[in-house]
C-alpha cells in the first residue's frame, strides 16, 4: 500500500510579503491619508460660508458705495466748451453742480461755491470783480485765492478734464491750480468732477 507523501510547505511567500521591521522603517512614508467622509463634508462646508461671507460683502459694498450719475452732483458733470467764459468776463456759475467756472490768464477753473468759513454761498460781485460772502464778509479772487475776512483758505475747487478732439485730454493739476487749455486745438469735450474736492489754497 502506498503512503502518501505528505505535501511540502512553501514558505517562499511569507517571507516576500513580510519584509522585516529593520527594512520597514528604512522606507520613508510617501502616503498621505485620503480625507475620511466627515472631513470632506467639513471642507465643503467651510468653502460655502467663505462664499457666503463674500457675497454677502460684495452686496453691501455695492449698495454702500455712492453712485451719480453724470450730471448729477457728486458725479461728472459735462460742461459745453462753448460756455467757457472769457478772461474778463465774471465766472460762470452752475447751479446743479454748486460750482463756478472760472476762466483767468492762467487757466480753467472750477471752483467749489460753498465759502471755507461756514458754508455760505459766496456771491461774485461785478463791481468788484471778486467773490464775496454774504455772511461774514470773507472775499475772494477770480481765481479763489483767499483776499480777507474770517474764511481759513481760498474757496476749494473740482478737477477739471479738457478732452482735445484727437482725443487727446488734459487735467487740472493736482494741486488744483488752473487748467491751461491749448487755444489753437479743438476742444471736444469738458468733464468736471463734482466727486473729488480739491483743498482750496491757503489763506
Ligand atoms: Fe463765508 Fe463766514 S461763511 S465768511
Amino acid at each position: 500500500m502506498a503512503t502518501a507523501t505528505p505535501a511540502k510547505r512553501d514558505d517562499s511567500r511569507a517571507s516576500i510579503a513580510k519584509p522585516s521591521a529593520e527594512a520597514e522603517s528604512s522606507v520613508p512614508s510617501i502616503m498621505v491619508d485620503a480625507p475620511s467622509r466627515r472631513e470632506f463634508l467639513y471642507y465643503i462646508w467651510g468653502a460655502s460660508i467663505v462664499l457666503l461671507l463674500g457675497e454677502v460683502t460684495a452686496g453691501l459694498l455695492w449698495f454702500a458705495y455712492p453712485r451719480f450719475r453724470e450730471g448729477e452732483f457728486g458725479g461728472v458733470f459735462p460742461f459745453n466748451p462753448a460756455d467757457i467764459p472769457s478772461t474778463t468776463a465774471p465766472p460762470e456759475w452752475i447751479a446743479g453742480g454748486r460750482f463756478h467756472v472760472s476762466n483767468t490768464e492762467d487757466g480753467l477753473l472750477a471752483l467749489y461755491g460753498v465759502c471755507t468759513h461756514l458754508g455760505c454761498l459766496p456771491k461774485w460781485s461785478t463791481t468788484n470783480s471778486r467773490f464775496e460772502c454774504p455772511c461774514h464778509g470773507s472775499k475772494f479772487e477770480g481765481d479763489g485765492a483767499y483776499i480777507e475776512g474770517p474764511a481759513p483758505r481760498g474757496l476749494d475747487r473740482f478737477p477739471v478734464t479738457v478732452t482735445y478732439s484727437d482725443g487727446t485730454s488734459v487735467d487740472t493739476p493736482e494741486d488744483g491750480g488752473p487748467l491751461r487749455i491749448d487755444p489753437s486745438r479743438t476742444i471736444a469735450s469738458i468733464g468736471i468732477d463734482t466727486g473729488s474736492r480739491i483743498t482750496g489754497p491757503s489763506a
